[in-house]
Order: structure tokens, then C-alpha cells, then sequence
């Protein structure tokens, strides 16, 4: 197949051979580590006849027989993709010999080092880099394994599933013998032979099984582990609570690696992680860092079930595990702030805060996607490239669609379908029809029409329309949708799609909801089903004319069209009963204040805030009854990538200038009650994560912007102690970033210190390079970020072939910056094209993820696009280019 060649989901075949045992034996060594594979293939009975098929990427094929011999003249046949071998026998064993390099795979997929260490990463297509293997996820075999590697330098030997036996060999070398119970894809196939030292916890699992815990990470990183320990505790009994899954093994383990392409990895029994998700304590990470390593860590864990026991039939079908295991992690992180509050309605403003930080995500990150040229069902139809799929959209518009359903089915319905999902498909490889299909079977409904969810791209917009019967005392609300056509998909079909609705009375408060026909008294909140192009629902019962708060908790993932005057949006800024819509009023507000700057700004109009807005902005600063951290998150305006795209043509400068003059202006006009505020949020004593300290920090440091965008010496002055003094590094950090900013002298102080105390740290180092290349400047003075850049790429601590420097430093830059990135002068694209071209070189998924930085190029001015391209063009036309940067630039260009 040439490269290029788009592969279907409607071709899927099952293997004609597939494997029952797998027995692998590792000689490790840095470069040639030699891998002996002793398989058990059979016969597929619902299969066509065929070959036995072998994939394999870059092995070097040392010896091959077939059932003890050596192949007949012809049986064996190397192709494109690895070998095929003609037997007759319904059951053949296969003993295959591979040699490898670990210390030359920069890919970080397969077999690699990382600091001295062995580690592996398989999915999606790695364990082919390991040996020729049939390897797709629907291949579910029973793996054991022996690895022997030099005792000195990796005393440490792990593998997935139970440890049987360990021992000393000749030359100061060891070994160490696993064997995972349970079948498995090869994908899930993991193991770690490095120096590295374990907190341990016993547990008892719901049924009064003891499990043995462990956390792997240096011996250096000890002191950083003990939140991840606690999480994964959390996350276990979270999964027996909600959903009665238990952990299947007596050891659960999760491994730290400082090179690792992703955020972590769901391997069985042997998670791998990417430093960044394991190690956090007070003085190196932030709230942030606490709550990300809590729910990645809940992730992977869910897996176990959902993905591990149950998995994908084929690759097309990965939002059957991600978008199902990202929606468990949001609910468990939801379910966790909860219990942290003090009150019924702190814990419903904390699940708000959660799902506002997921939305705010979808909106950033998949809505972009969704409108470009990579636009793709959660299902896609096809790919050239897999790695390239770990999308936005299968995770996290693929959670939306699963949240849907529990919508549609309520708690109880939903828990039930999961139920039925287990009992039909432990142990086996499925598809999302499968899971859809227990959905509607456990709860007697038909969801034909909701797997449009799963086929159809792009984001619907919802129009609404209401009308007001004074005479009948009613309230007609018309529901339209419309899906813009995306790449591939020109015409669109209506969508079931739930909406909650709410309606308001001149009051502020809820109305209950009763329509025609009905008798009341009804719920004040309800969920609409809208499944056609159109349709109109009458509320009855209405003494004056309603305020619609539509789309409660972001019932849908879907863009809301309603003409709302700037009154009703403040009014439901003060008044929505929904949390989520109480702030998403407020988005919508900023977005409408900030495009209309943005128009000025291009038209070389002034700059003026709407009275009005700052009114409503300051209701919800000076509010000390509601809770912090949604305070923090209802004065953060929407994000730039978000509004870069509801800008039509986008354009990044005037974007910018309107951005910069709102937060000043704000923060000018409330200089009082910003540090009034940020005074009163001081947090005493120790350091804990913990929701409500977080909250406060995240407001008071949210204050802290405002009055260092407003730029007064004060300011500058509470910034610099609040750097000094911090106690962790949440306040540490917010003070430093504040800083950056600003042109005040302290400025480069500030960056010097924190580079000074944290030389050492890598992850912590991140957080520097990150904040350097996406940082602006309140004032107009022109920071030159892109030299900036450059020579923050020569520090001895920044390394193109590590991942977390490199989304860090360019991915800040090409994805954070935008303004900055889309200078006028084209260099930015200039030097985009240079990196993409040099990653790619060494690591293909990395430079992909960075030449996604300009897919969506055609949503810019004619004039920025036609700087540009050029630099598409020369991605596209550099030799050698990797699959994934050619799947990426080929479809921006097409
Ligand atoms: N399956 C991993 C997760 O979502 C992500 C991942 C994909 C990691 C591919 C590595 C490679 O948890
Ligand atoms: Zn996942």
C-alpha cells in the first residue's frame, strides 16, 4: 500500500489466524536487545481462509520456524506491512527471534530507553516494533514473559500481570518471570526494566481481596509520589462505588517515565505514566498539576474495565474506550469535589466548576477541530495515520456523547446499560454499536437515530426561538439545527439531541416547566429531545414572559445560537438557578464585548468597554457568598483559541489588542475590589489540595492578573512578595506569571529565580519554558517572543527529542501564543516549518501534534493565509516526510 493510502473502517476483516498464547523472552540490551516469541496460532473459524499474518515495523527478522522447523520454500513472504505464512493446520506454533535497538528509537513507541531505563509503549501500533505479532486490538491472547537485563543498572524488572519468579544470572545479570491471567491485545503489552524505587499500599478490594499497590518512580522523585498513591486509592473505590467494578489483579502498577510521547498509558496491571501525571507535591506542583494527576491517574485506572477487559474490535472504534473512560474520569473528578464541599450547594457549584473546566477544554480544543480540515466523526470512517486520531474529538466530544446518553437514560438506565455491556463482552473486542446497542437494550429504547453521534462531524448549531402569548399565558420555544457541512461530509442530518431547559421568572427565580397539555406542577429544569430539523414545545401556566436558560449543564455539545439582549445576559449572569449557565451567560457576554473590541481594533476605532458588562463583571467579583473557585472561573475570559474561530475571518492582532485592553480596563476600573478580594482570599497554614484552599488561590491569582494587567506599582509590589513569600507553588507560579507579563523590572528577576531554584527540575522547568513562550505584555511594548523562543531552545535544560519540553517551549508558543505565532512577518511560520521538519526526523507523533498548530490555517485573513502556505508547502514537500506530518499537511493543503 502506498503511503497515503486512507485505510476504512467499512473494510474491516477479521485475521483468518489468531493467537491463543504468547510466550515472550527479553535479552535486554541498550542496542541489541534480542526477542525470542513463542506463539500458539489458530485457526479463525469466522474468519475467510488465509495466511497467517505478521505485522512488523523496522525489526531486523533473526530466525523464524513453524511448528519446530524451518519454513518451506515459499511458505514465508515478507510484504509491506510484515510477513505472511501459508499454513494448513487449524493450530501452529511459531517461534520468531527479533533483534532491536532500543537506544536508537527516538519514536518513543515500541521498545526505548529513558534515562538509563527500558521501557515499552504498544499502542497504538508499537508491539510490532517489537516482534512480528497479528497486531490489532481484536487479537486477544494470554501473554507471559521472562526479562533479563544487567542487575546494575535496571534492578527493577516489571511486566503486566502477576510477578511468578525472579533470579541472579552469570555477569552480573538478573531476570524476572510474569504472567498475566487475562487475555489481552498486544497493544496493552508493557514492560519497564530500570532503576527505580516503589511506594507501596495494601488495600482490600470490595469483595475482601488484598491488593498490593505500587507507585514506581526514582528514588529522587519519592517525596513527589503520595498523591497519585492517594488517587489511585480513590479511583479504585470510586469504580466498586458507582459502578460495582472491581480490580481483577492482586498487584496494580503504575510506572513513571520522563520520555513519553502522551499523558500516560493504560497497560494491564502496569500503567505507565508520563512523569508529569505522577509527581506532584507542594513546592513543585500546582493545584492544577494536583487535580491533573488525580484524574489521569482515575483514567487509566477506569480502563481496566473499560478498555482492558472490555476493548476495541478495531482502531476506528477508540472512542468506545476513551470517550466512555474520559466521561468516568470527569464524573469521578466531579464526584470528588463534591464530597470536598461543605454544603448542597457548594458541592453543586463545585460539580459546575468541573464541568465548566471540561467545556471550556471541548470549546478550545475540539471545537477547532471539529471546524478544520482534520474534522472527523468520534467514529472515523477512515485515517491514514492512527497515532493521528487520539483526537479531541473521540476523547472529549466522545465523553459529551456518552453524557448524552445519561441524559437520555437517566442515572439507574445508564448504570444499567453498563451492566448489560459487561455481561455480554468481558473478554472481548467490540464496537460502539456494541455499547450503544446494551444502552438500548437495558432500558427497552431505541437509539437508532443517536448513532448519527458516532457518524456524522462537525458542531450542530442549536437555534432558538421563543415567543411569548401574553393572553395564554404561554411560552412557545422553537428548536432548529444545523450542521455546517465539514471535510468529506457536505450534507448534514438532524441529530437527537437533548436540551435541558429552564425558565426564569422576572423575579430571578425558576419556573416549573409544565406544557401543554399536562398537569402541573412540573420540574424547573427539563430535558427537551429534539430529533428533527425543527421543532416548537408551549409552556403553559405563565403569569409574565419567561427569561429561557437553554442547554443546562451543557446538556449537548453543540454551539447555542439565541438572540439574547445584553439585559438578559446580565440578568442570568445575577440569576440562573444553573450554575454552568449562570457562567456561560457571562462567556457569552465577554464574547460579544470582546469581538465588537476586536472589530474596533481592526477598523482603528477606540477602545471602549460597555458600562454595562463591567456592571454585571463586577456583581460576580464583589459576590463573597458564591464560592471561589467558580468566581475564578466566571471572571476568566473565553479562551483566545475559542474565540480566534467564532471571529470571522480570524484574526489574531485585534484579537489580542481586544483581550489586552479588557483586562486592563477591568482591571483599572475594580482596582478597589480586586485587591480587596485578593486580600481577603489569603489561605493560612499548610499547603493541602484540597477544592476550597484551590479555590481561593485560583481566584486570588485570577485578581492578581487584573491588577498587574491594570499596571499599577502596587500591583507589581503584591506580585513580586506574593513570588517571594509563596508557601507552595500554586501561589509561586500565579505570582510568576502575573510578573511575566508585565514590563516592570521585577520581570526578569522573577524568571531568574525560579530558574536559579528549580535548574534541576525537569518538570517543573516545564512550567518555565511554557510560560516564557506563551506570555504577552499588558503594555505595547513589542516582546520579541519568537527570539525569546529561540534562545530558550539553547538552555542546556530544553531538548527537541524530549516531549514535555517540546509541547511545552513550541507547543506554548505555536498553540498559546497566537498572536505572537502569527506575527506579520511570517517568521513564526518560518521557523514553525523548520522544527516540524527537524521533530519529524526523530519523532513523528510529536512533529504531528506540532504541525496541527496551523492545520485550521484557512479561518485566517486572505492576507494570513497567504503567508502561510508557503510554509504548509514546504512540510509537504520535504523528503522523507513521516506518515503522521503528511496525513496533517496533506489534508490542510487539499
Ligand atoms: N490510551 C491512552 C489513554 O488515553 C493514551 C495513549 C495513546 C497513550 C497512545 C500512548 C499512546 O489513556
Ligand atoms: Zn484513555
Amino acid at each position: 500500500m502506498p503511503p497515503g493510502t486512507p485505510i476504512l473502517r467499512s473494510a474491516y476483516q477479521p485475521l483468518a489466524y489468531t493467537v491463543a498464547t504468547v510466550d515472550l523472552d527479553f535479552h535486554l540490551d541498550p542496542k541489541a536487545t534480542q526477542v525470542t516469541s513463542r506463539l500458539q496460532c489458530v485457526r479463525n473459524e469466522d474468519a475467510p481462509a488465509g495466511p497467517i499474518v505478521l505485522f512488523g515495523d523496522t525489526l531486523e527478522l533473526v530466525s523464524l520456524t513453524i511448528d519446530g522447523a524451518a519454513p518451506a520454500d515459499g511458505q514465508l513472504r515478507h510484504t509491506d506491512s510484515g510477513l505472511e505464512i501459508d499454513v494448513s493446520a487449524d493450530s501452529v506454533a511459531l517461534e520468531i527471534v527479533t533483534r532491536i535497538d532500543p537506544s536508537a528509537n527516538l519514536t518513543l513507541s515500541g521498545l526505548y530507553q529513558s534515562r538509563g531505563g527500558f521501557f515499552t509503549q504498544c499502542e497504538a501500533e508499537g508491539f510490532r516494533r517489537i516482534t512480528y505479532f497479528p497486531d490489532r486490538p481484536d487479537v486477544m491472547a494470554r501473554f507471559t514473559v521472562r526479562l533479563e537485563a544487567d542487575a546494575a543498572t535496571c534492578p527493577v524488572l516489571l511486566s503486566n500481570g502477576n510477578l511468578l519468579e525472579t533470579g541472579a544470572l552469570p555477569n552480573g545479570r538478573h531476570f524476572a518471570r510474569w504472567e498475566d491471567p487475562f487475555l489481552k491485545p498486544s497493544y496493552l503489552f508493557a514492560l519497564v526494566a530500570a532503576d527505580l524505587k516503589a511506594l507501596e499500599r495494601k488495600v482490600d478490594t470490595m469483595s475482601g481481596r488484598e491488593v498490593l499497590l505500587q507507585v514506581w518512580v526514582e528514588a529522587r522523585d519519592l517525596d513527589r509520589v503520595s498523591h497519585a498513591m492517594d488517587s489511585l486509592v480513590h479511583s479504585l473505590r470510586w469504580d466498586e462505588e458507582v459502578f460495582g467494578l472491581e480490580l481483577d489483579l492482586d498487584r496494580f502498577m503504575i510506572v513513571a517515565v520522563s520520555d513519553f510521547n502522551m499523558g500516560a498509558m493504560e497497560n494491564k496491571g502496569l500503567n505507565i505514566f508520563n512523569t508529569k501525571y505522577v509527581l506532584a507535591n507542594p513546592d513543585t506542583g500546582t493545584d492544577l498539576d494536583f487535580e491533573n494527576v488525580e484524574s489521569v491517574v482515575a483514567h487509566e485506572y477506569f480502563h481496566n474495565w473499560t478498555g482492558n477487559r472490555v476493548t476495541c474490535r478495531d482502531w476506528f472504534q477508540l472512542t468506545l474506550k476513551e470517550g466512555l473512560t474520559v466521561f468516568r474520569d470527569q464524573q469521578f473528578t466531579a464526584d470528588m469535589m463534591a464530597r470536598a464541599s461543605d454544603s448542597p450547594a457548594a458541592a453543586a457549584s463545585a460539580r459546575a466548576v468541573t464541568r465548566i473546566a471540561n467545556v471550556r477544554g471541548l470549546r478550545a480544543g475540539q471545537f477547532p477541530e471539529d471546524a478544520g480540515p482534520m474534522a472527523h466523526p468520534i467514529r472515523p470512517d477512515s485515517y491514514q495515520e492512527i497515532n493521528n486520531f487520539y483526537t479531541a474529538t473521540v476523547y472529549q466530544k466522545g465523553a459529551e456523547v456518552i453524557r448524552m446518553l445519561l441524559t437520555l437514560l437517566g442515572r439507574e438506565g445508564f448504570r444499567n446499560g453498563m451492566d448489560l455491556y459487561f455481561s455480554y463482552h468481558d473478554g472481548q473486542a467490540v464496537t460502539c454499536d456494541d455499547f450503544v446497542g446494551c444502552m438500548a437494550e437495558a432500558n427497552g429504547v431505541d437509539l437508532d437515530l443517536f448513532m448519527r453521534w458516532y457518524s456524522q462531524a462537525g458542531t450542530p448549531h442549536l437555534k432558538a426561538e421563543g415567543a411569548w402569548d401574553a393572553a395564554a399565558g404561554s411560552y412557545t420555544l422553537t428548536l432548529s439545527q444545523h450542521t455546517p457541512p465539514t471535510a468529506g461530509q457536505p450534507d448534514k442530518l438532524p441529530l437527537h439531541i437533548p436540551v435541558a431547559v429552564g425558565l426564569i421568572g422576572p423575579d430571578g427565580a425558576d419556573l416549573p416547566l409544565v406544557l401543554a397539555g399536562e398537569a402541573g406542577p412540573g420540574d424547573t429544569t427539563r430535558v427537551l429531545e429534539l430529533k428533527e430539523a425543527s421543532r416548537s414545545w408551549t409552556f403553559t401556566g405563565l403569569s409574565a414572559e419567561p427569561v429561557p436558560s437553554l442547554l443546562r449543564g451543557f446538556s449537548a455539545p453543540v454551539i447555542l445560537d439565541i438572540a439574547e439582549s445584553d439585559e438578559r445576559l446580565a440578568f442570568r449572569m445575577a440569576f440562573d438557578a444553573d450554575p454552568f449557565n449562570r457562567w456561560d451567560a457571562g462567556q457569552r457576554y465577554m464574547e460579544r464585548v470582546i469581538l465588537a473590541l476586536a472589530a474596533d481594533a481592526a477598523a482603528g476605532r477606540p477602545l471602549e468597554v460597555p458600562q454595562a458588562f463591567g456592571h454585571a463583571f463586577r456583581a460576580l467579583l464583589i459576590d463573597d457568598s458564591l464560592d471561589a473557585a467558580f468566581v475564578a472561573e466566571a471572571l476568566a475570559l473565553p479562551s483566545e483559541a475559542y474565540l480566534l474561530d467564532r471571529l470571522q475571518p480570524a484574526d489574531p492582532a485585534p484579537l489580542r489588542a481586544a483581550l489586552i485592553h479588557l483586562t486592563r480596563a477591568l482591571g483599572l476600573a475594580m482596582k478597589a475590589d480586586f485587591l480587596s478580594r485578593y486580600l481577603d482570599l489569603e489561605v493560612d497554614g499548610e499547603y493541602r489540595y484540597h477544592p476550597l484552599d484551590a479555590g481561593k488561590r485560583a481566584l486570588r491569582n485570577q485578581c492578581l492578573r487584573y491588577l498587574t494587567a491594570a499596571g499599577s506599582a502596587t500591583a507589581i509590589d503584591l506580585a513580586t512578595k506574593q513570588f517571594e513569600h509563596a508557601g507552595n507553588m500554586t501561589e509561586r507560579y500565579g505570582a510568576l506569571a502575573a510578573l511575566v507579563q508585565s514590563d516592570a523590572p521585577a520581570r526578569v528577576g522573577a524568571l531568574e529565580a525560579f530558574h536559579q531554584r528549580y535548574m534541576g527540575d525537569a518538570l517543573v522547568l516545564d512550567k518555565w519554558f511554557q510560560l516564557q513562550a506563551g506570555a504577552w505584555r499588558w503594555s505595547d511594548a513589542a516582546p520579541d517572543t519568537l527570539a525569546q523562543v529561540q534562545a530558550l531552545m539553547a538552555n542546556p535544560a530544553f531538548s527537541l527529542s524530549n516531549p514535555n519540553k517540546v509541547y511545552a517551549l513550541l507547543g506554548g508558543y505555536f498553540k498559546a501564543n497566537p498572536a505572537e505565532f502569527h506575527r506579520a512577518d511570517g517568521a513564526g511560520y518560518a521557523f514553525w516549518a523548520e522544527q516540524v521538519i527537524a521533530l519529524d526526523r526523530n519523532n513523528p507523533q510529536v512533529a504531528s501534534r506540532m504541525a496541527r498548530a496551523l492545520e485550521g490555517w484557512r479561518k485566517f485573513t486572505p492576507e494570513i493565509q497567504a503567508r502561510i502556505r508557503p510554509a504548509l508547502e514546504k512540510v509537504a514537500a520535504t523528503e522523507g516526510i513521516s506518515p503522521d506530518v503528511a496525513e496533517i499537511v496533506g489534508k490542510a493543503l487539499s
